[in-house]
């Protein structure tokens, strides 16, 4: 089963750029890029940080932009985005309760969607009625699971983004620890760095955003940094034995050769 993971794409106003960079034009280039190599994915999955500032017409911009695209696609919220927002344009992503969360079944499982963001607050929170909601989601099924969310469920051990990663991460573990016999692995972003690691004995990975990417720079403490590193999207592939998956660094610019 062939799935892609897309994150931190930053909508913005039309010809609008951050950091020198145009989050549309790069969405589209990514969209581009996704549909030439990778039409038979499955699943197209966007870690959050929809919208750079939670507009409403960037979330109306991306329903259309999604609308004829030919991988189905599910969506979670970072914390650039509006919850309220989002939800007034894709209504079926949320809960009755209100939080952006939900399930799909794949081919290779099933896919939980987590909301890990809190207004007025770049850090995540998973509070206990989200933590309820994923017990019962990981005890209903037999799984295998596959799980995506926004910010980092571990520390990177970058000060900047850990100021500002999963703050009930302890909490979010102990969960999947619970269950970490059907969790094959957990897909998130907000960092805007390639990472892998584990959760709980989970496999986890990160990814540079379609617009946005960082550079591990451990003596920096105060500010996230951005740099010019290419802009990527992520392909898994999962078999029942196995999961491999790649960083597509579609914005690199240098050459390429190729030996036969
Ligand atoms: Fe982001
Ligand atoms: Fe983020």
């Amino acid at each position: 089963m062939k799935l892609i993971h897309l994150s931190d794409i930053h909508l913005t106003a039309p010809g609008s750029t951050i950091g020198g960079r145009d989050p549309r034009y790069n969405f589209e280039r990514a969209l581009a890029h996704v549909l030439a190599d990778h039409s038979d994915a499955e699943l197209m999955v966007i870690t959050g940080d929809l919208s750079n500032c939670g507009d409403r017409t960037d979330y109306e911009w991306l329903r259309g932009r999604l609308a004829d695209f030919p991988v189905p696609v599910r969506l979670c919220i970072g914390n650039h985005d509006d919850r309220a927002a989002f939800v007034s344009v894709f209504p079926a992503f949320s809960e009755p309760d209100g939080f952006v969360q939900g399930f799909h079944d794949t081919a290779a499982g099933r896919c939980l969607f987590l909301d890990t963001c809190e207004p007025q607050t770049h850090a995540g929170r998973y509070c206990e009625p989200r933590q309820d909601w994923l017990e019962q989601r990981l005890a209903e099924h037999d799984g295998p699971f596959l799980l995506f969310m926004h910010h980092n469920p571990m520390p990177t051990h970058i000060g900047p983004i850990d100021q500002i990663r999963l703050l009930d991460d302890v909490r979010f573990r102990q969960i999947v620890a619970r269950h970490r016999e059907k969790i094959r692995h957990i897909f998130f972003g907000h960092c805007h760095l390639p990472l892998g690691g584990s959760v709980a004995g989970v496999p986890t990975t990160s990814l540079r955003g379609t617009n946005h990417a960082s550079y591990p720079l451990f003596s920096e403490t105060v500010m996230v940094n951005a740099c010019d590193l290419p802009e990527s999207y992520g392909v898994a592939f999962i078999a029942p034995d196995y999961v491999t998956v790649h960083m597509v660094e579609f914005g690199y610019q240098g050459t390429m050769e190729t030996e036969g």
